[in-house]
């Protein structure tokens, strides 16, 4: 069962575990992090918006061009900028750190 660990708004870390599968907006959502994904995960909003950690970001791989565009109305966007219902926890992913951006500014 791979391991997420989050980095909340607050800069606390926050290890949650799932099974395979899940996205990591479903895993932020459900922990009551902070990640909204209004849209459930059909790729028409920004509320789950999370920045990868540097070294895990060649893992995950870079958003596709649907992503991409939608990224862009996300808040706080950075290099390594993702929307977690587009990625899914396997095994190779244990131990991804993702930071929750803060969108309130
Ligand atoms: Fe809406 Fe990810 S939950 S784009």
């Amino acid at each position: 069962m791979p391991n997420i660990v989050f980095v909340t708004q607050q800069g606390l870390e926050k290890n949650v575990w799932v099974e395979n599968g899940v996205t990591v907006m479903e895993a932020g959502r459900d922990a009551g992090l902070g990640i909204e994904g209004t849209c459930g995960g059909c790729l028409s909003c920004a509320t789950c918006h999370v920045i990868v950690d540097d070294d895990w970001f060649v893992k995950t791989g870079a958003p596709d061009e649907d992503e991409t565009d939608m990224l862009d109305l996300a808040i706080g966007l950075a290099a390594t900028s993702r929307l977690g219902c587009q990625i899914e926890m396997t095994t190779a992913l244990d131990g991804c750190t993702f930071t929750i951006p803060d969108d309130s500014q």
